[in-house]
């Protein structure tokens, strides 16, 4: 009970809330049981037997292999893993009309493969379903059970009559799914861009991925037809002789695009689908991308025969609907999961939006301190901070409070997507409507770069995701593993000073220490490694200063503390333990050196450990790092 009280101080501690007190048993109960269940795991990982002052990356992850159970994840994988979960176990419980469309999207592509028990009818094949089901498909059902063709299929067809491969081309890409021609939208700009990544296995990749299809037919069948393919894609990306001079003749014109007959028919197939009145479109700005690669590519189009084109549209057809993995859905429409998460129904039972975001501010407090700092000494450079970073006080919580509003509008996602009409257990026409109509909403939708690191959005993603793990793992996991990488991957603190002194240093800690008859924990790293440990070393140190400020920050500590104890474990030591065992077992013997010299050469460490004098993991002169 004590316990449960400690984890309502942690969980309640700088917000509002006014629950009960059964709910606040509830929550207590639950975040007990999850530092519960991590902490017995990581305990019992460590093999006792080997000292951590010897060797702790043995230590650490001694028991390993023993603990893993069939169907355990690689621990690295812990956080998508539990993003996961919680998408699968909450996706019937949305709320918002984006995010049920989203919940259900996703139950029906878990659904295509299933058989009914009673029913008596086979599973339909990949291709088939895709037939039944993509409304352009359907006038050509029959001609296209056939596909792929060989030339006296297509003739015996009458298939030039029939197959308009602009046609097939355009309404696929109106509905986000882009064969031969890139055209996307943001904010009242057109654009027109070659394929960035136009798919083109091998010949053995081709075949491979028709195997299925053309499982009844002669072996030359899929030889010719694979190289027909792989000739169209290498031609269109400019990889054959015949395909750079006719890109040459196209460079040497002008930047401005030139339309010839097919493009204008595909561009006026393509916005026919799409709804957009002629005002917006004689308004909206358009931008030709890379016109040579364009006019290159289309000419080897012009010059090649209908039926290989309509062969490899269809062929990306179905191999860009497989959905393997059917949590592609929440990448793909993570707008309108954001949208469904932020609105916060799906949270509200075990954590609380402003405490969640109240939790977040005080991770990244120090992050975003140095990031400024760091940015607003390049600013001759011409990195000029965005407008929200100069404030003194970075109000993160504010910042992402501000972009949701616009960002993730709930009426006007609602408003657009109310248009999409799902069918009801047909997956991928389905997933084509909704397809469509993201991309159409593109278009009255400013660009936002998730991936930029100034931008409100690529933290809005790390908020949720932060929130996510906080409802699945305790506090320190979260700071050796997301906030880790933060740091690790903003590269922030590193330096060539830095470099070059922890390179000297190590090694010539490995000309003293070096012992054959011992581990090679100080073995000499190439520099390579050196860079790896260097950068490796300064983020841990960083995330472990953060878990120590979160500590003290609030009345966290005497709650970990006292739950930490009880595993034997102190706050001390526990970020080691979690840094360490997300490696274990993927590549020990480039991981185990460059974790064990981090460690050892770290005072946090031997202040933690308290190793002898004598102690392997305790060199006498230590390569420190200063951040
Ligand atoms: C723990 O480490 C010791 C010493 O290396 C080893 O002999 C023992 O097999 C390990 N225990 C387990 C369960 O792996
Ligand atoms: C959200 O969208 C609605 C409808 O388009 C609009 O009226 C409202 O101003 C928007 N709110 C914000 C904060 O952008």
């Amino acid at each position: 009970m004590l316990l449960w009280l400690l984890f309502v101080l942690l969980v309640a501690s700088g917000s509002s809330i006014e629950a009960t007190t059964t709910e606040e048993t509830e929550t207590a109960q639950f975040f007990t049981q999850l530092y519960k269940s991590n902490l017995q795991q990581m305990v019992a990982i460590r093999n006792e037997s080997i000292e951590p002052c010897v060797d702790f990356y043995a230590h650490a992850c001694g028991q390993f292999e023993q603990q893993q159970s069939e169907d355990a994840v690689p621990p690295y994988l812990y956080n998508l893993q539990d993003r996961m979960e919680f998408f699968e176990a909450q996706h019937g419980s949305f709320q918002t009309l984006p995010g049920k469309l989203l919940g259900q999207l996703y139950s029906e592509c878990k659904q295509r493969n299933v058989q009914h028990v009673l029913s008596v009818q086979p599973v339909l094949t990949h291709w088939q379903q895709l037939l039944l089901q993509l409304p352009m498909l359907q006038p050509h059902q029959e001609q296209l059970q056939a596909w792929p063709y060989l030339r006296h299929q297509w003739r015996r067809r009458h298939l030039d009559e029939q197959l308009n491969w602009i046609e097939l081309s355009a309404q696929l890409a109106a509905h986000g799914l882009p064969t031969l021609l890139h055209i996307y939208f943001a904010a009242g700009t057109i654009y027109v861009a070659p394929m960035a990544e136009l798919p083109c296995p091998t010949l053995q990749g081709f075949r491979d991925s028709m195997a299925t299809l053309l499982k009844d037919r002669n072996e030359q069948v899929s030889h010719v037809l694979a190289h027909e393919l792989r000739m169209l894609c290498r031609g269109m990306r400019g990889e054959l002789p015949l395909g750079q001079s006719l890109g040459n003749d196209a460079s040497s014109s002008s930047d401005a695009l030139k339309l010839d007959d097919n493009t204008l028919d595909y561009f006026q197939r393509f916005f026919a689908q799409l709804n957009f009145t002629p005002e917006q479109l004689t308004a909206a700005r358009k931008l030709s991308l890379d016109v040579a690669a364009i006019t290159q590519a289309w000419l080897v189009l012009r010059q090649t025969e209908p039926r290989i084109i309509t062969n490899y549209v269809l062929w990306q057809l179905q191999q860009k609907l497989a959905y393997h993995d059917c949590f592609q859905l929440s990448k793909e429409f993570e707008r309108l999961l954001h949208l469904e998460y932020w609105q916060w129904h799906v949270f509200a039972p075990k954590l609380q939006r402003n405490v969640a975001l109240a939790m977040y501010q005080l991770h990244t407090t120090r992050f975003q301190t140095r990031r400024r700092s760091q940015l607003s000494r390049r600013d001759w450079y011409g990195y000029l901070l965005p407008k929200q970073l100069e404030q003194q006080e970075l109000q993160i919580a504010r910042l992402l409070q501000a972009h949701a509003q616009h960002y993730l509008n709930l009426t006007e996602l609602t408003l657009h997507y109310s248009q999409v009409q799902f069918t009801a257990g047909s997956f991928y026409s389905n997933l084509l409507r909704l397809r469509r109509a993201q991309l159409r909403h593109s278009f009255e939708s400013p660009f936002v770069d998730e991936e930029d690191v100034q931008q409100p959005a690529y933290f809005l993603r790390h908020f949720l995701h932060f929130a996510l793990l906080t409802l699945h793992r305790p506090i320190y996991h979260y700071y050796a593993t997301q906030g880790l990488e933060l740091w690790q991957l903003s590269r922030l603190l590193l330096d060539t000073d830095g470099y070059y002194t922890a390179l000297d240093c190590l090694q010539q800690q490995s000309q003293q220490l070096y012992d054959p008859s011992s581990a090679a924990l100080y073995r000499q790293l190439s520099s390579h490694e050196v860079s790896a440990f260097y950068g490796f070393q300064r983020a841990f140190l960083a995330a472990l200063r953060d878990y120590h400020f979160w500590l003290a920050g609030e009345r966290f500590l005497f709650a970990e503390q006292f739950v930490l104890q009880y595993f034997g474990l102190d706050e001390q030591r526990v970020l080691f333990y979690a840094a360490a065992q997300q490696l274990c077992n993927r590549q020990d013997e480039i991981l185990a050196p460059r974790l064990n010299r981090a460690f050892m050469n770290t005072l946090e460490f031997q202040e933690a450990f308290k190793c002898d004098a004598q102690a392997p993991m305790n060199p006498p002169a230590k390569c420190l790092v200063n951040c």
